[in-house]
């Protein structure tokens, strides 16, 4: 992948790069097209990244659809799709990681110790391997998002990060791989998520600016559906992701909610002056 990447930059080519952990739905495609759209030759990443998992995750069960992605990726007009195993990736002796001082202190990461530290180092060896001009991240995983842009600042990768709006079910429900985990008595409850992010949308648009007031409205709907635990509702700072106690500027509402076993996370921008 180094190899050709250097070809093509030597070439003069602009590579967009879109990494994922396969199981594709129109979220992943929704990036491979951004990133179409912004290059000449579109890679796209497969795997299922072990160092962002924690003990009690996951991993093993983390669905994977590996031939049906490579199907996908061919219609999207993926130019090539790099799909390391993990001793290529990690080799034994592998020992360095890249770690966040604070925006990993918030959110999913309090959940998830080892997370953050996970996808910065897969993403910046992934960056050093695929070599791309742009890179393609969802709005899904803000957080995320915020994390990527923050170490190519701080780590001086010569990479344009693109943003990409999140894509939802008909009924608004949040892509995920992990949708796939639900039960059909489950999904009514996973809606919760997007409900209640709608509430405090009309909440915030209302005149409502109490973070307190609009986080127990949150709670409430989501609590109201069965098999539902709450790990974190947040009103917060769109940069630094610090709790914003009188949303007097657009914030960020984020959430994740379990729903059974399985995690699902959402996030909208609220902002006072709709
Ligand atoms: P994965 O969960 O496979 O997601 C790959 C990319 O798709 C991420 O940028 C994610 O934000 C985006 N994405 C997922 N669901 C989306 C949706 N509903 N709408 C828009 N974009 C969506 O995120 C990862 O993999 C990993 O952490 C990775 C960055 C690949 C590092 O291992």
């Amino acid at each position: 992948m180094q190899l050709q990447a250097e070809v093509l930059r030597r070439d003069g080519r602009r590579i967009a790069f879109v990494p994922t952990m396969g199981f594709f739905h129109e979220g992943h495609l929704s990036l491979m097209r951004i990133g179409r759209r912004e290059a000449d030759v579109l890679v796209v990443s497969i795997f299922v990244n072990p160092a962002q998992f924690g003990p009690e995750e996951d991993f093993d069960t983390y669905p994977r659809s590996f031939e049906k992605d490579l199907e996908l990726s061919r219609r999207e007009g993926v130019d090539l799709a790099f799909t390391p195993d993990k001793p290529q990736l990690y080799p034994d002796g592998y020992q360095t990681y890249v770690n966040l001082e604070n925006l990993p202190n918030h959110l999913c990461g309090l959940s998830r110790p080892v997370f953050f530290t996970g996808v910065a180092t897969v993403v910046a060896k992934l960056f050093n391997i695929v070599r791309p001009h742009i890179a393609v991240f969802g709005e899904k995983d803000y957080q995320q998002l915020l994390v990527i842009r923050r170490m190519v600042q701080d780590l001086d990768f010569d990479i344009e990060i693109i943003g990409a709006p999140i894509v939802r079910e008909p009924d608004g429900l949040a892509m995920s791989s992990r949708n796939n985990y639900l039960t059909a008595q489950q999904r009514p409850a996973a809606l919760s998520l997007y409900k209640s992010l709608n509430r405090a949308r009309a909440l915030v648009e209302s005149g409502i600016h109490d973070s307190v007031r609009i986080l127990k409205e949150v709670e409430r709907i989501i609590l109201a559906y069965p098999d539902t635990e709450i790990d974190y509702l947040a009103l917060c700072d769109l940069k630094s992701l610090e709790d914003v106690k009188n949303i007097d500027r657009p914030v960020l509402m984020a959430l994740a909610v379990k729903v059974g076993s399985t995690r699902l996370i959402d996030n909208m921008v609220l902002d006072p002056k709709c």
